[in-house]
């Protein structure tokens, strides 16, 4: 069979171990040949082919990035971009297409899917609310390396006896603030899902430092916002693609407990830092198994599915179940972040 891949969106780590899981499998197992596109659904509309071959893969588990190149772009919102699509892969006589994605790509290949292509999914996203998974592919690598900055930020916050806010990716959902918060002890933890009342922040931070603490770590999602009705008026900044302008929350929170407390106060944005570099082992590993899962499901004629990872083991859903909504982070992780406040 001839079989496309594409990685579509912002990129993560582990993207290349997916890849590298295709080739392998889809070549070594049922002599597949693998036809990569360059720069997620963009290279598509453009024929931007690359036959990929072992040596592509050699020496790719430990690199960040994707070898295909990446980029947002949405072909059903691009006027003949589906049409385009539906060309080259005729052109290149693909018979199925595996698509590496968040939300975005995924969506996209739902429609493509509609149109008659058969489709794999793969969710990727360090945001981790791709729907219908408990993991996708570089969330893991993100935590550790929010983790890893809360527990440096924490060191010098105390020294020097400040409020520290560290904003964190996550425009829909909270994960990695709610679980980098919890793994580095942030006293605050503010996420997209519970809105939050700057009066109550203002008096936690006042009794904690009268009473017991001269610092405070507040892990903050770029997609957080104050509760309605609260005292603290603030509109999301977002980019082209609803992608949020990093620091917005962030500073915008520092002048207002600066404002509210008169304690010194920090902001560290973390932004692509977060997508960078080597991908953690279990980021790897789901790369791996998520890829091999694809190659399976299409030699075994399963397709508009997506891989998933339900507790410990690789399933297919349904994409057409996937696109358009979010998985956001449940009420009990939340709860766990406040009562360690
Ligand atoms: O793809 C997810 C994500 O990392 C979000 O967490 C973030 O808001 C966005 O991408 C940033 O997008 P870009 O890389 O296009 O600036």
């Amino acid at each position: 069979m001839r079989v496309g891949l594409l990685t579509g969106g912002g990129d993560v780590p582990g993207l290349n171990a997916a890849i590298r899981a295709v080739v392998k499998h889809g070549e070594g197992q049922y002599g597949h040949s693998i036809i990569g596109f360059r720069n997620g659904w963009k290279g598509v509309v453009d024929g931007l082919s690359i036959p990929l071959t072992r040596s592509h893969i050699r020496n790719v588990l430990p690199v960040g990035g994707t070898l295909l190149g990446t980029a947002r772009f949405h072909p059903h919102r691009n006027g003949g971009g589906m049409d385009a699509v539906l060309a080259t892969l005729e052109a290149e006589r693909i018979e199925a297409l595996i698509c590496i994605g968040g939300d975005g790509t995924l969506h996209a290949a739902s429609k493509i899917a509609e149109a008659g292509v058969k489709i794999v999914g793969v969710p990727k996203t360090i945001d981790n609310d791709v729907w219908a998974t408990d993991r996708s592919i570089g969330f893991d690598t993100a935590v550790n390396i929010a983790t890893e900055a809360v527990d440096r930020i924490h060191t010098t916050a105390e020294s020097h006896n400040r409020v520290m806010i560290v904003e964190v990716m996550g425009r829909d959902a909270g994960w990695i603030a709610t679980t980098a918060g919890i793994a580095g002890g942030a006293e605050i933890v503010l996420a997209p899902e519970a809105p939050f009342d700057i009066d109550k922040i203002e008096r936690f931070l006042k009794h904690r430092h009268r009473a017991h603490a001269s610092f405070s770590i507040i892990v903050v999602a770029e997609g957080a916002v104050p509760a309605e009705g609260t005292s603290m008026s603030y509109e999301t900044q977002v980019g082209k693609f609803g992608e949020i302008v990093a620091g917005a929350i962030g500073e915008r929170l520092k002048v207002e407990i600066e404002q509210r407390t008169g304690f010194d106060t920090r902001v560290t944005v973390l932004g692509h830092v977060q997508r960078g570099g080597t991908p953690s082992p279990t980021d790897r590993i789901l790369g791996s198994r998520f890829g091999v899962a694809a190659i399976d499901a299409i030699s075994q004629g399963k397709t508009d599915v997506m891989t998933a990872l339900h507790g410990e083991c690789v399933e297919l859903v349904p994409l057409s179940e996937v696109a358009g909504k979010v998985k956001r982070v449940p009420d009990e992780l939340l709860a766990v972040a406040r009562a360690l406040a």
